[in-house]
């Protein structure tokens, strides 16, 4: 099966959707770490949001890949570790801008196409059930509060040895799902048919045995 996962940042998606694919012995994509590479690499060669032929060109040469490891999996770009660089606050605020780039959005979205036509495979994005896979067996929105989010990010920024703030984090939350849901291509909307999981409140196992019981469902129609 696909299993196809949306909702807005800090909403515990990759945590989740890691541990739902290594439950089901699936593949994890995290698509938000494909976005995070291309936003790093276009940075580092002084591309701008608005130089569309060489954000294409950049897309098309760029590899980005996943290895699983202890903690999780570790994000390349081509042949660098980049998962620490791609995930600082500043990267994420490139992320969302140039994230919004249909060029990128275009060349991104046929990758994770290719990568999770097999199935067997979970996806965690903001555009999975709507339009990378909208016909996925299963669809999952997972959110939470702007300030749970936020204070999520926070901890786990803090955890690995960055200096921020917590209103200030929460701040970047708000402002980083207003853009995410104002943007005119692929817009973070609760795909149709999602089942939505507000994870307010509840841990991450009892998130985890929602996912498992949406999985049961979908797998008992199939
Ligand atoms: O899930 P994340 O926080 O790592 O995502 C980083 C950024 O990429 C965020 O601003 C939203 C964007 N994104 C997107 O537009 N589409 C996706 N499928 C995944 C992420």
């Amino acid at each position: 099966m696909i299993i196809a996962i949306d909702g807005p940042s800090g909403a515990g998606k990759s945590t989740l959707s890691r541990q739902l694919a290594e439950r089901l012995r699936y593949a994890y994509i995290d698509t938000g770490a494909m976005y995070r590479c291309v936003a790093l690499a276009a940075h580092r060669e002084g591309i701008s949001p608005e130089d569309t032929t060489d954000l294409q060109a950049l897309c098309d040469r760029i590899r980005i890949r996943f290895e699983p490891c202890e903690e999780g999996q570790r994000v390349y770009l081509n042949a660098e570790d980049v998962s620490r660089a791609i995930r600082t606050p500043e990267n994420s605020m490139r992320t969302s801008r140039i994230s919004a780039e249909p060029v990128v959005r275009e060349a991104m979205v046929q990758q994770q196409r290719d990568m999770g036509k097999e199935g067997g495979v979970v996806l965690d994005g903001r555009d999975i059930g709507s339009v990378v896979f909208p016909h996925a067996e299963v669809k999952l929105f997972l959110t939470a509060s702007a300030e749970e989010r936020g204070r999520r990010r926070y901890d786990e920024l803090r955890a690995k040895g960055q200096n921020v703030d917590l209103q200030t984090t929460i701040a970047e939350v708000e402002s980083r799902d207003a853009a995410d849901s104002s943007r005119s291509h692929s817009p973070l909307i609760q795909p149709e048919g999602a089942e939505v999981i507000d994870s307010t409140g509840m841990s991450i196992e009892e998130v985890l045995q929602s996912m498992l019981e949406a999985v049961g469902k979908a797998e008992a129609v199939q």
